[in-house]
């Protein structure tokens, strides 16, 4: 049998010496397809082809639609010794109507799917870790430099890919197959490049700063990160080299926390004393982000200050930050506070306009899988916390406090047991002030049946109208005054 030679170095030399073996019928048992550079030993080669060695397609036209053509050039870029006689074979089996070479039922076809796949995947990696790096201005030389090493030939894809997101700004992409240079018009194909050394970057400090402080190690799980950043790319992206540290202070961290854990689940004695007597003294913090009052912050991404204008007329106490609150560090961010934003509307109370806060500032919590659970913060907690409490009250002297559940008005009340459903919407006078107690937004999400929660959000939202109305009456002080 006589065998011919074909060569090809992409994807449109091997679609047009393709195109020429399979209008002369040659059949892919027969090519000896050759990974070449040289477009003239090409052209020589394809000109001294020998006879085809079979002649069944012989006149057939290589008119396959796009879809085929798509998954064909997309593997044409996996970087495998047989590449293009895998894709003459599966052409010249579609030319000869089987179509199930395109089903992944199919050994070819399977091969054919796997390699687009391995192609997607590297081409995804590369567009989301290719750092460039500016250089200093130099006539001439291109703005920002970037090395990487893709495992695939998708080189000028991706330096296409930038060039339209980097307009005028020009660039270089090294990698150690070839280079790609773009002049803010252009793109040059260039020669394989040495990897390039660290360049001074001014930005780069500030990325660096950045990276740092978005990352959160309550939520870090290596095997999930290293899964979707392998630790091949780690060299080639300058954040990288923060990540053992960062990795091994967030495992530090958690060490802490189990630590007190289980120090805190031991059966000690028991003590027969007073929450605030049981504290340590120590004095209250000049910043609520250096409070270490109780071991919650330990647990929590940061403490969540209450929010809201100096002069508010009303103070809305929740119970402590949730899940996105603790994320956030706003107070009622997630879905207690979209139910207390309905009621606020249905009260035509502007959120705006109240200072929101939680009786403790730390998100309590324990691990379920992925999810974090909320825990109901403990007396001790809640006498830790009251100070912080205490202290927005002096400042903002409100003239009325809405309670938000049982640990708000507990915190307020400085007391161990409250009767909530006795106090609902009864409001008292406490330090000079009125307080209403109130449902919390989540147990109007929480309680089973549809009845009860639209008895909790209309009682909630009965709260902000009566503390509507209280405004416009005398405050308890401004009685004490009259009646002194
Ligand atoms: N629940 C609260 O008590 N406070 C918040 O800030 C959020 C949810």
């Amino acid at each position: 049998m006589t065998q011919v030679t074909a060569h090809a170095t992409n994807f449109a030399g091997w679609r047009s010496a393709a195109r020429s073996l399979l209008h002369r019928g040659v059949a892919p048992h027969a090519v000896e397809w050759i990974d070449a550079e040289d477009a003239g030993l090409f052209a020589q080669a394809q000109r001294g082809a020998a006879e085809p060695a079979e002649a069944a397609h012989a006149g057939a036209s290589a008119r396959v639609p796009r879809h085929v053509l798509d998954l064909l050039r997309s593997a044409a870029r996996f970087r495998a010794p047989d590449r293009w006689s895998l894709l003459y074979r599966v052409l010249w089996r579609w030319c000869a109507g089987e179509r199930e070479v395109m089903s992944e039922a199919d050994i070819d076809g399977e091969r054919l799917y796997r390699m687009a796949r391995a192609v997607r995947i590297d081409t995804h990696k590369m567009h989301a870790f290719l750092r460039f790096r500016e250089r200093p201005p130099t006539v001439g030389a291109p703005r920002f430099v970037s090395w990487f090493e893709p495992r695939h030939d998708i080189l000028d894809e991706i330096a296409a890919h930038f060039a339209r997101r980097m307009g005028g700004a020009t660039f270089l992409i090294a990698t150690p197959e070839g280079s790609m240079l773009w002049d803010g018009e252009r793109l040059h194909e260039g020669p394989p490049a040495q990897r390039i050394e660290e360049i001074e970057d001014a930005g780069e400090g500030l990325w660096l700063a950045y990276y740092r402080s978005i990352f959160n190690p309550a939520r870090l799980n290596t095997a999930a990160m290293e899964q979707h950043m392998p630790a091949r790319y780690w060299k080639l992206m300058p954040e990288a080299r923060l990540i053992p540290q960062l990795v091994s202070d967030a495992a530090r961290g958690a060490r802490i926390t189990a630590q007190a854990q289980a120090v805190g689940a031991r059966e000690g004695a028991r003590i027969a004393i007073a929450a605030e007597r049981a504290q340590p003294e120590r004095a209250l913090p000049s910043d609520l982000d250096a409070c270490r009052r109780c071991p919650l912050w330990r647990q929590a991404t940061q403490a969540v200050p209450g929010c809201g204008p100096r002069d508010a007329r009303i103070m809305v106490v929740g119970e402590q930050p949730g899940d996105l609150e603790d994320l956030a560090g706003r107070p009622f961010v997630g879905p207690a506070g979209a139910l207390l934003d309905r009621a606020l509307r249905r009260a035509d109370v502007a959120r705006d306009a109240l200072y929101l806060t939680n009786a403790v500032k730390h998100f309590k919590h324990e691990p379920r899988g992925k999810r974090r659970l909320h825990k109901t913060p403990a007396q001790q907690e809640m006498a830790a916390c009251r100070p912080w409490l205490e202290q927005e009250l002096a400042q903002r002297k409100p003239e009325v406090v809405i309670a938000l559940g049982a640990t708000a008005l507990k915190s307020l009340l400085h007391a161990s047991t409250v009767d909530l459903t006795g106090m609902l919407n009864q409001p008292v006078h406490v330090d000079g002030r009125w307080l209403i107690a109130s449902y919390h937004p989540a147990y109007a999400l929480r309680v089973p049946s549809p009845a009860l929660q639209e008895q909790a959000f209309e009682a909630i939202v009965r709260s902000f109208t009566l503390a509507q109305s209280l405004l416009a009456r005398p405050s308890p002080a401004d009685l004490a005054h009259e009646a002194a």
